[in-house]
Parts: C-alpha cells; structure tokens; sequence
C-alpha cells in the first residue's frame, strides 16, 4: 500500500484545511504500525474515530454539539475542572503520572457519565490501569513486531490471532473490559433516563436514538454510543495527562520559568481564587509556557493516518485511491522556518517583544482541518486550569535536581510520551 507524509505547514494546511481532507480509515491504515490492529478494530469498528462519511458527519457533529451544550470551552466545564483540580494533592515524593491519569479521566467521566470516581475506586482505578498497560504493550510491542513484519501477517491472517499464544489476548480482554464497563453506565442512563432533563453525554444520545428509531439512516444506535464512548474516555485521558505531567518536567527542569509563572499568577489571581479561562488574557506568559510544552512535547508526531478514500489530484500529483497518508505534525511543530529555536524549549516563540501573548499557524498539536481533534477546546481547558492550579498550591521539584531532567520522550512508535520521574511538589 503506497504511504505518503504530509508536511510542512503551508503543504499540510492546504491539504487539511482548505482541501478539507476528511478521510481517515484506522481499519487500513494502522495496520502499518499496530501489531493488534484486527483485534482494536474489531471492538472499535463504529462510533467516531475511525468511521467515514455519513457516519462521521452526524456522529461529529452531535459530539461537538453535545460537548459544547456540556460546556466545553464554557463556563459549566470550567467548574468541573476547578473541583477536579483540588484533588490534585498529594504526598511527596511521587510519580504524578497515575494521579493525573485519575484527575483528566473524571473530566471525560462527568461529561460522558455525569459521574466522578473517587481515586480509590477500584473500578476506576482498573479502567485506568488497562489504559496504562494498553499504552505499554502498544508503544513497546509495535516497535519490536514492526521489526519483524508481523504485522502483515496479522493482516494477512486475522483468524491466526485468535489460537497464537501472546499479548493480544489480553489486549483482547482489556478492551473488552473497558467496553463492558461503558455498556454497564448506558444500561443504568437507561433506567433513570428523563428526557426533558439530559444529564450528560450518554443521555443526549439515548434521546437522539429514540427521536430517530424510524430514520433508515441513522448512525444514532446502540454500537456507535458505545464506540464513541470509547473514543472519547481513551483520545481523552492518556493525551492530556500525559502533556501536563510534561509540563511538570519542564517546570523543575527550569524553575526560572516555574518561578515566574508563580509570580504572574500571584500578581493575577492571587492563592484563594479558582483560576478560569477568562484569566488567560491576563496571563501571557503562563499562557506561552502552555503553548510551548505542547509544541516541544509534539506528543503525536504523525497525528492519525488518514487514508485517501478515492483518487485525489493535489499540486498536480494524483494521489491513488487507498493511499496512506501521514500528516507530519512534528514537521510543523519543529519546523526550522516556523520556529525561531525549534529545538530549545522556548515560551518567546508565543511571545511578542512586549510580553503579549502571540499566535503562531504552524501551533497545530491538535492537527488541522474538519477532521482536527473534537476535544481541543476541553483539552486546553484542562491544561490551563490544572497547571495554574497546581503552580497556585505548589513549588516542584525532584531529589536529583533540574539537570537530572530529560525532556527527550520515551522511545515511541505513535505518541512521545514523557518520562516519568519521582517529583516532589511543596505547598506554597
Ligand atoms: C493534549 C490533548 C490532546 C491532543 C494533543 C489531541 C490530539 C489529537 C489529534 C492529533 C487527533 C487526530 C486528528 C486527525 O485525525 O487529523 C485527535 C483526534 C481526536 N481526539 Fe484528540 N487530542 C487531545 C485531547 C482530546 C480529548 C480531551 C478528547 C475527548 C474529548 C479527544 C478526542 C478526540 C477524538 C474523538 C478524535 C477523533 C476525531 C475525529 O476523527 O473526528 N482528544 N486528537
């Protein structure tokens, strides 16, 4: 199958943006990368992600609409964030990565089940578990598998996955639990279901399946609920868990800009105060610094393959039909031309020679165009409150000191996940 990667900026921005290349096919395309590619797709064949089309269309347009009714970007959402983020506390000295895991996923939780676990919940815990092992045994395994093009027999013969020993059992098994534990909290919506009162996600859902049951071409039912459910509680946790505790990294490694991040953040919203989106405006250089970890964590270089469903004519090429393409992130957000120090973490690239917070196209971690991440809004959302609120609270730092900080990701295949250090965080 022809492969085609799709960068810099202003070739990317065409293609995704002004072409709007909608296309993606996960069915085909991971299977370039993923050793269980059969297996996930076998659970994840409907619901957002991955599907095309019609299907797309209506599920895409629901899902913003519903996050927006949810107060994505809003003020409802800004209020969730702020009530997680006091259960940011913890002892010290520790690996943050499971308790921020734990913070980001109640965000998806009251959107998607209007539900929050507490951290000691044993249900919770186990879904995030599986979560971290999913990420282990994809981000090692692919590499090695890859090596030995396994893959393509996999491909080849999907059935053989089911009678060879190995991990994709308990792949199979995990995501089977995830998905067991999703169609328990529809079951429940069902019971308590009022209509004239949606409480969150699944909700709104259940009443557009209703309103449509006689429509033929419905994409409302049962198996795309709970594949979307899926997409979101996955897409939704490891990423934004992941930036902030890079961020985390990035403040010990330079506690000059931790301390001046402090300092704005005193000036402007003092300790008492909850920090929200309206804060922003008033906080360039936090702002910069956000912008800035997202940029140099790239935290996935290939963003999604997409797949060309048809041929495409593209700046006099013909692009086949079933061509795989790659729209390289990292060579926009890396990019020598876009970047003054595309290699050094560097808050002044969002930063005016005023200290006014200054925009740059070629910031795209969330990739580009109609199909770009539907969770953008609530994941800078995240990330703003959270990290404000933790910089409120807490100094951070770690035993071996800032040099012993490498901000280089962890070997990975499709996403760049920060390493994990023992921090310690100290009330302020
Ligand atoms: C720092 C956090 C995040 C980053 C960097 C990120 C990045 C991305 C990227 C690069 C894509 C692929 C776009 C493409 O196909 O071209 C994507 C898709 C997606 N993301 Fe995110 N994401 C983040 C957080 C979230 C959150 C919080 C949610 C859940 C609300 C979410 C849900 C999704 C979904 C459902 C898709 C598929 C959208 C579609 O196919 O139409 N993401 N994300």
């Amino acid at each position: 199958r022809p492969l085609m990667a799709i960068g810099p900026l202003h070739l990317l921005a065409c293609a995704f943006v002004l072409n709007q290349w909608l296309f993606k096919g996960l069915i085909l395309v991971f299977s370039v990368f993923f050793v269980y590619v059969w297996l996930l797709t076998h659970f994840l064949l409907s619901g957002l992600g991955i599907s095309n089309g019609e299907r797309w269309h209506q599920l895409r347009r629901f899902t913003l609409a519903t996050l927006r009714d949810f107060g994505m970007g809003r003020k409802g959402m800004e209020e969730w964030i702020q009530e997680e983020s006091k259960h940011l506390r913890a002892h010290t000295p520790f690996d943050p990565t499971f308790l921020l895991s734990c913070t980001v996923s109640n965000v998806i939780c009251c959107l998607a089940f209007n539900q929050r676990f507490h951290y000691e919940d044993k249900h919770f815990l186990r879904l995030l578990n599986i979560i971290s092992n999913l990420e282990e045994i994809f981000l090692k395994e692919s590499c090695i598998v890859l090596c030995a093009s396994l893959p393509q027999m996999y491909n080849i013969f999907p059935w053989l996955m089911e009678h060879l020993p190995g991990h994709q059992h308990t792949v199979f098994a995990q995501i089977e639990e995830i998905r067991e534990f999703i169609k328990k909290k529809i079951q429940e919506h069902k019971e308590t279901l009022d209509p004239s009162s949606p409480r969150d996600y699944i909700d709104c859902f259940l009443i557009r399946m209703d309103q449509e049951k006689n429509n033929p071409t419905t994409e409302f039912n049962y198996d795309n609920l709970v594949c979307t459910l899926m997409n979101l509680f996955l897409a939704g946790t490891e990423t934004t868990s992941s930036t902030i505790r890079y961020a985390l990294n990035v403040l010990i490694k330079y506690p000059n800009i931790q301390e001046k991040m402090q300092h704005e953040i005193d000036v402007v919203i003092g300790k008492n105060r909850c920090p929200n989106m309206e804060d922003r405006k008033s906080l360039p250089f936090t702002d910069a610094v956000i912008h800035e970890v997202q940029r140099f964590l790239d935290i996935v270089p290939f963003s999604v393959p997409h797949h060309a469903l048809h041929d495409i004519s593209f700046r006099g090429y013909t692009i086949p039909k079933d061509t795989v393409i790659l729209p390289l992130l990292h060579s926009v957000l890396k990019g020598e031309k876009e970047w003054a120090t595309p290699w050094s973490f560097n808050p002044q690239h969002f930063l005016d020679q005023n200290g006014n917070f200054k925009k740059n196209p070629a910031f795209l971690p969330f990739s580009a165009g109609k199909r770009s991440c539907v969770g953008e809004s609530l994941a800078r959302m995240e990330l703003f409150i959270f990290l404000v609120s933790l910089l409120q609270h807490f100094t951070f730092s770690c035993t071996e000191g800032p040099d012993s900080i490498n901000l280089i990701p962890e070997y990975s295949s499709f996403a760049n996940l920060p390493r994990r250090y023992q921090i310690i965080a100290t009330p302020r």
